[in-house]
């Protein structure tokens, strides 16, 4: 795809297709790939100058700061220092969709724009067998946010990659739709284990494995997250966004969950799992159908448990007044 005037690859996900991917990223470029929860802007985290063309190419706020994807726990512990109870997560969830926030360790190679100045690092071992490749190619850490522009629904597709970054950056190595589809679930251990953020592995397995419940994300007196990135409107579709929705208004398309009649369903089986994968494709398609701003889409009530209180999460904020 052309924007620009620069032509983003489109790498097949094929020893080639990697070794291309890998040698983008050494030479500084921007490459996205696939996680098994949504595809992410990667970009060398050593290099200061890598860094800040995902700020550049994503439109995204210089406060809010990167993910850190490396291959192992042993490559993750010479970024960071882990607290007992982040190594038992690590050791039980990763490969995985796990995001540990935890400070940062002195003298490591980490740019300084990946975390945004701040103190502590968020750090995931992803599972995807194509993100396992590459990072075991490149041999380094990679900074990579959701390969979508600041703001707007997270990408779960390369098709997806190239409607909302193609012409701004390198080249997106394709390897199909995500399967989890929701990004990863951030556990911060600040003083004590708190939920920064529902995602692509349910709270409940890791209070389960702490075997103590996890604190909320602190708000502000304005009632908002505290925790950085926790914008009240991301995920914004063009359309607005009318949650637990148990009819069809005029004019309203509706997205459904469970035996139900609806334009679109998430799981007609009622799956947590089936409609965390399918959420964000089925977001971009209906706003497409209900021609972007100005239209209108419902969606039926999705219990809040376990993969649920991600999806919610992300729904909430999709509905949310636009910044
Ligand atoms: O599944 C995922 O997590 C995907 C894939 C690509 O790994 N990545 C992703 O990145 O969702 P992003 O940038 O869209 O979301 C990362 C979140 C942001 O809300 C950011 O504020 C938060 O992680 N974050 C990053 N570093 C942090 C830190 N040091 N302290 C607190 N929050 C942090
Ligand atoms: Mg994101």
């Amino acid at each position: 795809m052309k924007r620009g005037g620069t032509a983003t690859e489109r790498l097949a996900a094929d020893e080639p297709g990697i070794a291309r991917a890998a040698a983008l990223l050494r030479a500084g470029r921007l490459v996205a790939f696939p996680t098994e929860t949504v595809y992410g802007l990667g970009a060398d985290a050593r290099d200061q100058t890598a860094v800040r063309g995902i700020f550049a190419a994503k439109n995204r706020p210089a406060f809010n700061p990167l993910i850190v994807h490396v291959g192992t726990l042993e490559e993750a512990a010479a970024l960071a220092r882990f607290p007992p109870g982040a190594l038992r997560l690590a050791r039980a969830f990763w490969p995985g969709p796990l995001t540990l926030v935890l400070p940062r360790a002195a003298g490591s190679a980490l740019a300084p724009a990946v975390t945004a100045g701040l103190p502590s690092v968020a750090l995931r071992v992803p599972e995807h067998p194509l993100a396992r490749r590459l990072l075991k190619r490149f041999s380094g850490p990679l900074a990579a946010p959701s390969a979508n522009p600041s703001g707007r629904i997270s990408p779960t597709r390369a098709e997806h990659v190239l409607a909302g970054l193609g012409g701004r950056i390198a080249a997106v190595l394709d390897g199909g739709p995500c399967a989890v589809g929701i990004e990863s679930t951030i556990i911060g251990f600040d003083p004590v284990p708190a939920l920064l953020r529902p995602g692509g592995l349910p709270a409940e397995a890791v209070e389960r494995c702490l075997g103590r419940t996890l604190a909320a994300v602190p708000k502000d007196h304005a009632g908002t997250p505290t925790a950085p990135g926790q914008l009240a409107s991301h995920y914004a579709p063009g359309a607005a966004l009318r949650l637990n929705a148990t009819d069809r208004r005029p004019g309203e398309l509706l997205l459904g969950f469970g035996a139900m009649e609806c334009d679109l369903n998430l799981s007609p089986g009622g799956d947590l799992a089936e409609a965390a994968a399918r959420l964000f494709d089925a977001l971009r398609r209906l706003d497409e159908q209900a021609g972007g701003r100005g239209g209108r889409i419902a969606v039926a009530p999705i219990p809040d448990r376990g993969l649920g209180r991600g999806i919610n999460d992300r729904l909430r904020r999709a509905a949310a007044p636009r910044r």
